[in-house]
């Protein structure tokens, strides 16, 4: 028999394989992110090692309150969430990461016919798997590495059981609105009738209290940020003078959103694997959006993707939400 290949393979590829597909992909999209106008390189690339660490770190932060008000209103919620997805059903995370949040609705769920983490990142997916098959020996994990905004099936494994998505953390806010109902779209394909989404959105508040979850005091946000540039150094031969660029992050109230870039302080040139780039002071490299939400913006979304909602959880400061969608029948 032939070697299964694709997001469904049993067998990994290599270590170096994977490396290498992925390294080729970085460097075409860091490219043609660069010869654009404006030029943006996608936020997904924030995210190796370092990032994901740098990244962890924002999370701890007493600015950045999105993931502890989000772990705190789950924490109450999970038992309601099993309570409406009935027994027996199979959870599926879209962007798994490490699957932190991932455990308070897992503890809740005992019966679960199956975990579904869908992740870019195949050193993560086997990493977060092999933890929870050992935390959790009677779940089947059946891990899928892939690009949730591309994946246009599940594998057969997952079986018939009623799918419930699980998409924390706020990442639907780094979706541009059209990109949020593609997304939500091609989610409720995946999950089928019947199905139901489980979504984390960070809301629309204060402008100050939004600004500086992203302009932290410690400087560790502009650490996350300035790391693509060392990423894009150490991987594709780039010379980025680090201390040449700043981290900016402003809330704009007109589109509601956060908007991130890295921000050239000088008139400067820099090569990326053999391609030379000239940079204006001032100019910028879009890197992300953040786009809050508010109870209309949700509805409209969830109306916009073909999905009803069914319950919605905040806390008292109301700074952060979780709903409950299900598939409009
Ligand atoms: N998903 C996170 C968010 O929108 C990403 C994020 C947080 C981020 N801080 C950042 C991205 C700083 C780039 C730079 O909140």
């Amino acid at each position: 028999m032939s070697k299964e290949a694709g997001p469904f393979a049993e067998t990994a590829p290599s270590a170096a394989e994977a490396e290498a597909g992925e390294r080729a992909a970085f460097r075409l999209a860091v490219l043609d992110g660069l010869r654009r106008s404006p030029r943006a390189i996608p936020a997904k690339f924030l995210y190796d090692a370092r990032g994901s660490a740098l990244f962890d770190a924002i999370c701890e932060l007493p600015e950045y309150y999105l993931t502890s008000i989000e772990t705190a209103i789950l924490t109450d919620c999970a038992p309601e969430i099993a309570r409406l997805a009935g027994p027996g059903c199979a959870l599926i995370e879209f962007g798994s990461g490490s699957s932190v949040k991932t455990r308070l609705l897992l503890d809740a769920m005992p019966d679960l016919a199956a975990y579904v983490p869908i992740d870019i990142s195949r050193q993560h997916l086997d990493v977060t798997a092999a933890r929870l098959r050992g935390d959790y020996p009677a779940l089947p994990v059946r891990p899928v590495c892939a690009d949730y905004m591309t994946l246009a099936a599940l594998p057969p494994g997952v079986g018939a059981a009623r799918r419930i998505g699980f998409f924390p953390g706020s990442t639907i806010g780094n979706l541009t609105p059209p990109e949020a109902t593609a997304f939500l779209r091609r989610a409720r394909a995946l999950l089928g009738e019947g199905g139901a989404l489980v979504l984390g959105a960070d809301l629309k508040k204060d402008p100050q209290r939004l600004h500086d979850a992203y302009n932290d005091s410690s400087g560790v946000t502009a650490e996350f940020s300035l790391n693509l540039l060392r990423r894009i150094n150490r991987e594709l031969g780039a010379t980025f003078n680090l201390a040449a660029f700043a981290h900016e992050a402003f809330y704009d109230p007109g589109h509601g959103r956060i908007e991130i870039y890295l921000r050239s302080l000088a008139a400067q040139s820099a090569t990326v694997a053999g391609h030379a780039f000239e940079f204006a002071e001032g100019e910028r490299v879009h890197t992300e959006y953040s786009y809050k939400y508010d109870d209309a913006d949700i509805d409209a979304l969830a109306s916009s993707a073909g999905f009803t909602i069914v319950r919605r959880w905040t806390d008292p400061g109301r700074l952060f939400a979780v709903i409950y969608l299900k598939a409009s029948s």
